[in-house]
């Protein structure tokens, strides 16, 4: 038989299983265009809020690299460094509903088959920002998206009704996610925030509003780092900075950790992976963890802004990975490696004989006992 990439999530058939997410790779109807040009069986609309939007003077993203040969770690473009981080402060689009409204119309239209998921954002104070939701929701569905992403994660509102300040509050969450269920036609994913104790519980309060998925993660809080020379923040405007988020290679394995607690709490559930992914290695964690989709950001807007290179390895590595080992589908391998994610104790331990304290691993020094002349 011969590979077939094509999933369905949430009810929804994808080409293929990676979508570009939420953020500037999705902020307008030429990107969006673009990217199901190039391939992406899946868009997540930059988050659509009803509030005004102006962000702050100067840069919203930058990116960390690292060196090779030494320890640094800087926003400062130099030859010879890998990508170790993207950093931002940016909101959510600063375009009104109805400058998104038709666009998602004349999307559809010239891509009804692609998915078209538009990301949303309003608060939760009062019932009349409750209703804002279910505006936003209405607009978009009408005009052809097919399915709504909350945004209850982004990492950047000084509002405490609003983004990772509603992910971080179970009560909150159910109430947005119930109020956009009474509305939505559509499936209906949730975007949750990394920045919490426990993300199984708010996960848990998704899905009793109502939610159909959980997407993990948004950009992880952080600063930018301290610049020795000049002991300015590398952002920063007037020289004062705010936390924001990190997403890139970093946050890979961050993601995972939030992604294994979610899919083993819920091994039925549907789940779209985010973080660090820019080739199929990568995205093979999120699918062999229990993900039916991946997203993507940092690394498409790396690569010409919407990726095109990223989702053509992407589905080289998922085609040839699939051929060598003989899987049909994502079904084949979904989920394969998610309970072998086990507590500390279950992890085998050696047998005291041939215990050394754990002294002979890379990072620790050696012991006298365990010195170079008793081996
Ligand atoms: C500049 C920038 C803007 C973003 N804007 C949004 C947004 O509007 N809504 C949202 O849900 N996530 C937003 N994100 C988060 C990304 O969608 C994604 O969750 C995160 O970057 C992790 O993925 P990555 O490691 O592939 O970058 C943004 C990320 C970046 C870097």
């Amino acid at each position: 038989m011969p590979v077939n990439l094509a999933v369905t999530f949430t009810g929804l058939r994808f080409e293929n299983p990676f979508l570009l997410s939420s953020a500037p790779p999705t902020e307008s109807d030429a990107n969006i265009m673009r990217a199901f040009d190039a391939g992406w069986g899946g868009v997540v609309t930059k988050t659509i809020g009803l509030h005004p939007v102006v962000n702050v003077a100067g840069p919203k993203t930058k990116f960390l690299r690292a060196d090779a040969d030494s320890p640094r770690v800087s926003m400062q473009k130099r030859p010879g460094t890998a990508l170790h981080s993207s950093w931002n402060w940016e909101l959510i689009s600063d375009k009104t509903l109805d400058w998104w409204v038709p666009r998602i119309a004349r999307i559809k239209q010239a891509h009804p088959n692609r998915v078209l998921v538009a990301s949303i954002m309003a608060g939760s104070g009062s019932d009349e920002e409750l209703q804002h939701w279910q505006t936003l929701a209405r607009a978009c569905q009408d005009e052809g998206a097919d399915a709504l992403e909350l945004n209850l994660s982004c990492p950047h509102m000084d509002r405490k009704d609003m983004g990772s300040n509603i992910g971080k509050d179970q009560g909150l969450i159910s109430i947005v996610a119930q109020a956009v269920k009474e509305v939505s036609r559509v499936p209906v994913w949730a975007k949750l925030t990394p920045s919490t104790t426990d993300i199984v519980e708010e996960a848990r309060a998704a899905f009793l509003g109502g939610a159909d998925a959980m997407s993990s993660s948004n950009t992880f809080p952080s600063l930018p780092l301290i610049d020795p020379e000049t002991l300015d923040f590398e952002m920063n405007v007037d020289g004062l900075v705010s936390s924001g988020g990190l997403g890139g290679p970093a946050i890979l394995p961050l993601s995972l950790a939030k992604m294994a607690q979610l899919t083993k709490a819920f091994p039925d559930k549907a789940f779209s992976g985010i973080g660090g992914v820019s080739d199929f290695d990568q995205a093979l964690n999120y699918f062999l963890l229990g993900c039916g989709t991946v997203q993507v950001c940092t690394a498409a807007m790396l690569d010409h802004a919407i990726g095109p290179t990223v989702i053509k390895t992407l589905v080289q590595g998922m085609r040839a990975t699939m051929e060598a080992r003989g899987w049909n589908t994502l079904e084949d391998f979904r989920g394969l490696r998610r309970d072998r994610v086990v507590s500390h104790s279950e992890i085998r331990r050696p047998d005291s004989k041939t215990y050394r304290g754990g002294y002979d691993a890379e990072g620790y020094a050696p012991t006298p006992a365990s010195s170079s002349a008793d081996r």
